[in-house]
């Protein structure tokens, strides 16, 4: 595989770190970034030595959405027959290992998207988040009218898909948007921090816990419940089960094997 151009990809311990890195456009999400993306994500998910990835971008924008001068003379055949835009990125939603969304300034459309595609959201102080798709004459294309009112509920969905407007990291953490904020100069502590205490777990477990709390947004409670209790019942299988519940009896620190 070729080296990357638009992420910075790297390791902290058993966290794999990708940086989006396209500065002169604020980060805009175009097709070669999001296949890089891609592709980062599925190594490390496939990669046993990492437990759990982090995606930031930079100070002033985690991602100002997708590629505005790219789309503009898109016709409606090229974004419906090819698919163009949007056609790879629900390779997110396939890796199966938890994965952290460090957001700094602005994620707008879709970099609101692709943050919400993350299992949570760390936010630093100066982050802002909106739907602006509206002010170009279209709506948001990668999920944010039906992940945003399912974090934030329809009120302040429907505020922020018809008047564009910016919420601010305080904001969206009342809103349910996002985990945590913390100042700018802490995000990637803490990030890391996060990310480092899930990769100290037994994989099997984190797998299963993602799984199940994902699984809330695709059914109803009845079957939700169902499924969580089929996993969970599962996890009485792990050697890892066996070692974490022998260790609090023995008032001892776990060893996991992720077996
Ligand atoms: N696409 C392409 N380029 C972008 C971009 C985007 N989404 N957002 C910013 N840029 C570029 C700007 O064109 C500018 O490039 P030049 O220096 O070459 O002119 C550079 O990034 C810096 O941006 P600004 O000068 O505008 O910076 P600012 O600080 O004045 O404003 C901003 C920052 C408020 C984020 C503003 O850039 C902005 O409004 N960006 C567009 C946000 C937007 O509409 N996003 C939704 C895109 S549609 C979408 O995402 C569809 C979907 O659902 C999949």
């Amino acid at each position: 595989s070729t080296t990357p151009e638009m992420i910075l990809v790297r390791t902290e311990g058993r966290v794999g770190v990708i940086t989006l890195n396209r500065p002169k456009a604020l980060n805009a999400l175009n097709e070669q970034l999001m296949n890089e993306l891609g592709a980062a994500l599925k190594a490390f998910d496939a990669d046993p030595e990492i437990g759990c990835m982090v995606i930031t971008g930079s100070e002033k924008a985690f991602a100002a959405g997708a590629d505005i001068g790219a789309m503009a003379t898109y016709t409606f055949a090229d974004v419906y027959v090819n698919d163009y835009i949007t056609r790879n990125w629900e390779t997110i939603r396939s890796v199966r290992k938890p994965v952290i969304a460090a957001v700094s300034g602005f994620a707008l459309g879709g970099g609101c998207e692709l943050a919400m595609m993350c299992d949570f959201i760390i936010a630093a102080d100066n982050a802002k988040f909106g739907q602006p798709e509206i002010k170009l004459g279209i709506i948001p294309g990668a999920g944010g009218t039906q992940r945003l009112p399912r974090a934030v509920g329809k009120a302040k969905a429907m505020d922020l898909a018809l008047t564009g407007r910016m919420m601010d990291a305080l904001e969206a953490e009342r809103a349910g948007l996002v985990s945590r904020v913390v100042p700018l100069d802490k995000l990637m502590d803490e990030t890391l921090a996060a990310a480092l205490t899930i990769c100290g777990f037994s994989l099997p477990s984190v797998m299963a816990a993602k799984e199940a709390v994902n699984r809330a947004f695709e059914s109803g409670l009845s079957d939700g419940v169902m499924f969580e209790r089929r996993l969970f019942h599962a996890l009485f299988a792990t050697a890892d089960q066996k070692e974490g519940m022998a260790a609090f009896v023995e008032k001892r620190a776990p060893v996991f094997t992720n077996t």
